[in-house]
């Protein structure tokens, strides 16, 4: 069983399966790997979540904070980069950790993935139907109470009625799993244009809020201290602790991290690459240094603008800006978070079904649906309906607050794994061709694992807890399925022989 569950997938395997039947089309170039990095990266995070960090957990040293986040996903990129350009097969993390690891090593992650994708997307469409309605409500609209809203959400003793779902939410889902079901080529475009929309926007938010920044708002730099360290309910002396949980700029940093998410999905379409050696590597990394940069400076102005404990939660972007007197602007701004929104949403839903087209392709989730590629438009069809299900009736129902930070305790520690799978790989397979290499190993991914784990420790305890559930039924799916159907388990002993993949499983 230990050999089993232990059992890595060669290298010369990976490389020879991309030569299969069942591939989806090379149809993107470094430009539009970019923009699809760009597209899954500015979204929630910096057009809503950047209220609640900088008000309960950084005030200005917000700025700090979306360094510290971006240096640990920059060490984490270039991990991804050397393993996407040895390794361009879709199923990203999954694929890699299943090459280093382990198959159970591969499992934790794949399901790691399902909460970094779906639930990801599930907490961006309930987001989006919230931009949405501030949006429409500034044409004087209004949607029926009733449809507004998830009802699990809702604090029921202050409410009129029960909600019964929210319906934006499931419409927006719904309509962009269509867009994918219809094919990449066609989603990259409607993606490239809304990512020119939202970087037109982030970039008139950063010109026209700096001839408004005062520098006093600065003076009390970091009003919760620089911590926010939790190790299991234990906090450090000093640590400064709002509504029970530390605060400080490094709590701020565990928060923010989701505004990065998403730009690791780019290794997910290496399939969809043509040429994946050279162009995912610039992708993921022009697209992080370029959000990094707009982040800093996004949180430069609003924390300059207005004094931070002033700054509003649900739209703090197009707040600060109506709060100076810039009226006119909400309306824009408005437009750009729901687009940026949109554009998140598309790429979190593409990524999804590419990695469980990967677990298929091993036997680890059923292949018979999560591999069937569409014959007409080449995508993974069954898988992307599945996840527009499972994301829409999340979006629709749940309260998505909380899955936000679960959500970032899940994709740190991916990419945790991802660095450290990248120091083992140097190690098993020395001299396998490396179009991209880390600079300076083991360093960078010592950095890497460390500043990821720094950042899981500065979200509250209670993150690790739901974590290990999230682990523990995935622990259930795997021993009822994926150990019994395993591909690499039915190779036999003496080494590999790609022929042998059966039929069935393909
Ligand atoms: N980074 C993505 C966002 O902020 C997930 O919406």
């Amino acid at each position: 069983m230990r050999k089993h569950l232990f059992a890595t997938k060669p290298l010369a395997m990976l490389l020879e399966e991309m030569k299969g039947e069942n591939r989806l089309r090379r149809v993107l170039g470094p430009v539009g790997l970019t923009s699809l990095g760009v597209g899954a990266i500015i979204g929630t995070g910096i057009f809503v979540l950047v209220g609640k960090a900088a008000r309960d957990a950084a005030g200005p040293s917000l700025m700090l904070s979306f360094i510290v986040a971006g240096v640990a996903c920059i060490f984490a990129a270039l991990c991804y980069a050397e393993f996407s350009s040895m390794v361009p097969v879709a199923g990203s993390a999954y694929t890699y950790a299943y090459a280093t690891l382990g198959e159970l090593f591969a499992w934790i992650i794949g399901w790691d993935l399902v909460l970094e994708y779906s639930v990801g997307a599930a907490t961006v469409a309930h987001g989006w139907s919230h931009y949405f309605q501030d949006f429409i409500k500034l044409f004087g609209l209004k949607l029926p109470y009733q449809i507004a809203n998830a009802p699990f959400a809702y604090d029921t003793a202050a409410i009129p009625s029960q909600p019964w779902l929210d319906l934006p939410a499931l419409v927006i889902t719904a309509l962009v799993t269509w867009v994918l079901v219809v094919g990449i080529k066609e989603s990259a475009r409607f993606n490239a244009a809304m990512v020119i929309v939202k970087v037109a926007i982030v970039i008139f938010v950063i010109v026209t809020g700096f001839f408004y920044i005062k520098t006093t708002n600065w003076s009390h730099f970091a009003p919760f201290g620089y911590g926010g360290l939790s190790f299991f309910g234990w906090i450090p002396p000093g640590t400064t602790v709002v509504n029970g949980k530390p605060a400080g700029m490094l709590a701020g940093a565990a928060v923010i991290f989701f505004a990065y998410i998403g730009f690791d999905s780019i290794s997910t379409h290496s399939e969809e690459a043509k040429n994946p050696q050279r162009d995912l590597p610039i992708g993921i990394i022009t697209s992080l240094i370029v959000c990094t940069v707009l982040y800093v400076l996004v949180a430069a102005v609003l924390t300059g603008m207005i004094p931070y404990d002033q700054i509003d939660k649900d739209a703090p972007v197009s707040s600060a800006f109506e709060q100076v007197g810039l009226n006119g602007a909400r309306y824009l701004i408005s437009f750009g978070a729901l687009t940026g929104i949109t554009s998140v949403l598309l790429v979190l839903m593409l990524s999804q079904p590419r990695v469980l087209l990967a677990m298929a392709r091993d036997g680890l989730v059923p292949p018979g649906f999560f591999s069937a590629v569409h014959e007409k438009y080449r995508t993974p069809y069954k898988s992307t309906i599945l996840t527009g299900v499972f994301v829409g009736s999340m979006g629709a129902l749940l309260p998505l607050d909380i899955l936000a930070d679960l959500v970032n305790i899940g994709t740190l520690l991916a990419f945790a794994i991802v660095c450290a799978a990248v120091l083992i790989m140097r190690k098993t397979n020395p001299n396998a061709n490396r179009p991209f290499r880390v600079p300076l190993v083991p360093l960078i991914p010592t950095l890497g694992i460390l500043m990821c784990l720094m950042l899981m420790f500065s979200l509250p305890w209670q993150n690790w807890a739901r974590l290990f559930v999230w682990l523990a039924i995935g622990f259930v799916i795997y021993f009822t399925y994926g150990y019994h159907h395993s591909v690499l388990a039915r190779l036999p002993e003496s080494g590999f022989t790609p022929k042998v993949v059966p039929e069935d499983l393909v």
